[in-house]
């Protein structure tokens, strides 16, 4: 490997505790050389000329993905490894029932041999990186240690890197230590193989007094981005319940009226579950504008105002590949058409990409993400379904002129939904912020392809963050209740969607993608105090007059379906609602219980 061209002796920072980090590190990993990232363009091309030239990663055709790549990864490594995952706070009770935990001595005893010499052959990437704009006063620095040229390139798009976030941290700002490793090191001579990881040993940990990330063994994603989820989801819900802010599993949009009255939304669906899709969706109501703030992930801290206020902490999209085309998602189209990273997408025979049902027609061959032939009815899928491209933000046509103010967004509503085949109609209303705080804690989702395992499985999913709070749900659960009960604060109007409806035989009730803007709308009804409820035991659904349903072509018995509320059918899922709270003991807060006793006897009047 020939790019080390800096070492720390050389590096423009005089932050000595960071200094002695890195070195502590490289002397523990033994990489072959020390690099730290300035950001600039020209070394993110050089990370990809690294890829390409170590087999790693492949150009696209210039003519069809200017400046971009392909990259397969190992079979062993290619979602998120829940059961991989770790927080590791002094008490077990601390952590929950959702988390898995390890006491911080005793994952260090495993960690420690495990980083030894890991890095042998290869070279340490120092990425000195900012969650939110630089300098924002709610954006939070890290510094990722990673022997992986794809992490550091795809961090480049993912965050901000490099020198110009060492200046703001100066000589002693505080930034949050993230070690990340594949875990593959090379012997002298040693060939290395296209995606080096070591999938036998995936460790994902948190420890939350120290406020660090050591991740081992994977490259993939969240597991390996350690800005992503690790940093902005569990250790920032740690931060945010410390410090009364909130980071949260949310897409933000920015949604302007005919009338050129704006509003902001945050939706809080779990991995797979059409966050970027709403983010970025063309309405098909006439007059109505969506703009992007962001795909994934809100950090909210209170204005002057009493309103919450939320930047994006990220600057690109890692978006599903499969299912996006430009019917579902034109913008995520246009934002991913040059300098981009496709991570195991299928490759056509002229250098283009290829996945399930992207458009046009099929191509007669392909390779697939494993690398071998694939044609038409081949068994085997050409993507992935958790296949990754990585764009940035600032590529996405719609993405909004003020989606990097450093003061954020003011947010006039929450939604709440996930992957529900039955039972949850098309959209509802929460009678108050407690209210809504009852109904993100009792989310339920069909599980995805993010994580590895159990597809199709109906889980409680809390506010999306069931694989991303880094604290006790329970504990989670009364900060969202003292949030909403903070002096002079004025929460978002809460709401419950559902795009996933199906008939009995199998098919979406409801056309999703830019139809669900006349949801969008009606919500905008509602927060100013507009548009016709019925009240229902689970809570107030439009009704279907006051939503706008101009030039949509579909049965009345279907939306007829998807606005019902069968009691009966409620009445069955409040046993496992009641087994899901009991996991979280005392930490139940008694107002979420009260709530749950509430929704039974309406469900029984
Ligand atoms: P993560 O990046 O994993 O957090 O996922 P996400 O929440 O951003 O999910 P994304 O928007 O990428 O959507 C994932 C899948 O849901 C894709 O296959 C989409 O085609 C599908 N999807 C998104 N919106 C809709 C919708 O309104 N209706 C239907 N039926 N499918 C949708
Ligand atoms: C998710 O799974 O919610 C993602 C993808 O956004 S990953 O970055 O892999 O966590
Ligand atoms: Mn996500």
């Amino acid at each position: 490997m020939t790019q080390v061209n800096q070492t720390a002796g050389s590096v423009n920072t005089e932050h000595a505790k960071l200094l002695a980090w890195v070195d502590e590190v490289a002397g523990q990993c033994k990489p072959e050389s020390v690099y730290w990232c300035d950001g600039s363009q020209a070394e993110y091309q050089s990370m990809l000329d690294t890829m390409v030239a170590s087999g790693s990663a492949k150009w696209l055709a210039k003519d069809k993905k200017p400046n971009s790549v392909l990259v397969l990864s190992d079979p062993a490594d290619v979602a998120r490894v829940e059961d991989r995952t770790f927080i590791c706070c002094e008490k077990e009770e601390d952590a929950g029932p959702t988390n898995h935990w390890k006491a911080p001595d005793e994952m260090r005893a495993i960690l420690k041999p495990l980083f030894d010499g890991c890095m042998k052959g290869r070279t340490m990437y120092v990425i000195p990186f900012s969650m939110g704009p630089v300098g924002s006063p709610i954006a939070h620095i890290g510094v990722e240690i990673s022997d992986s040229p794809y992490v550091v390139a795809n961090m480049h798009t993912m965050t901000r890197v490099g020198t110009k976030v060492l200046d703001v941290l100066g000589a002693d700002g505080e930034f949050v230590p993230c070690v990340h490793s594949i875990g593959s090191p090379l012997e002298p001579g040693q060939k290395d193989v296209a995606w080096p990881c070591n999938a036998d040993n995936k460790y994902i940990t948190h420890f939350p007094k120290t406020k660090e990330i050591w991740s081992f063994g994977s490259g993939y994603g969240g597991n390996a981005l350690l800005g992503k989820k690790c940093f902005a989801l569990r250790i920032a819900s740690i931060m945010a319940k410390e410090q009364g802010w909130m980071a949260e599993h949310m897409l933000i949009l920015k949604l302007t009226s005919p009338q050129g009255v704006t509003k902001y939304i945050a939706a809080a669906f779990p991995s797979a579950c059409g966050k970027t899709n709403l983010a970025m969706l063309n309405p098909t109501v006439p007059g109505w504008k969506v703009e992007c703030v962001g795909d994934d992930i809100a950090w909210m801290k209170f204005g002057k105002d009493g309103k919450l206020y939320a930047i994006n902490p990220e600057a690109g999209f890692f978006g599903v590949a499969p299912g996006t085309n430009y019917d579902s998602n034109p913008n995520a189209m246009e934002s991913l058409k040059e300098n981009a990273i496709f991570t195991n997408v299928g490759l056509t025979d002229d250098g283009d990409i290829w996945w399930e049902e992207i458009d046009g027609p099929t191509p007669d061959h392909l390779i697939d993400w494993h690398g071998n032939d694939w044609k038409p009815g081949t068994d085997v899928k050409a993507a992935h379904p958790n296949a990754r491209f990585t764009a940035k933000a600032e590529q996405c046509p719609v993405i909004a002129s003020n989606w990097e103010d450093p003061a954020g967004v003011p947010i006039d509503a929450i939604l709440f939904g996930g992957r529900r085949a039955s039972t949850q109609p098309l959209a509802m209303e929460a009678s108050s912020w407690q209210h809504g705080t009852f109904l993100g804690s009792t989310m339920a989702s069909e599980k995805t392809a993010a994580a590895a395992g159990g597809l199709g499985e109906l889980r409680f999913d809390p506010m999306a963050m069931l694989p991303f709070c880094g604290y006790h749900m329970g504990d989670y659960w009364q900060h969202w209740l003292n949030m909403g009960n903070t002096p002079g604060a004025k929460m978002p109007k809460v709401f419950y969607v559902n795009w996933f409806r199906k008939s009995p035989d199998g098919k979406w009730l409801w056309p999703g993608f830019g139809e669900n803007s006349r949801i969008l709308k009606w919500v905008c009804d509602r927060v100013d105090g507009k548009g016709d409820v019925t009240a229902t035991a689970i809570g107030n659904l439009p009704t279907i007059d006051s939503l706008d349903l101009d030039g949509l072509d579909m049965p009345a018995e279907d939306l007829k379906q998807l606005l019902t509320v069968d009691n009966a059918e409620w009445l069955k899922v409040i046993p496992a609602m009641r087994d899901h709270y009991a996991k979280f003991g005392d930490k139940l807060p008694k107002e979420l219980a009260g709530e749950l006793d509430a929704l039974e006897a309406r469900l029984k009047a």
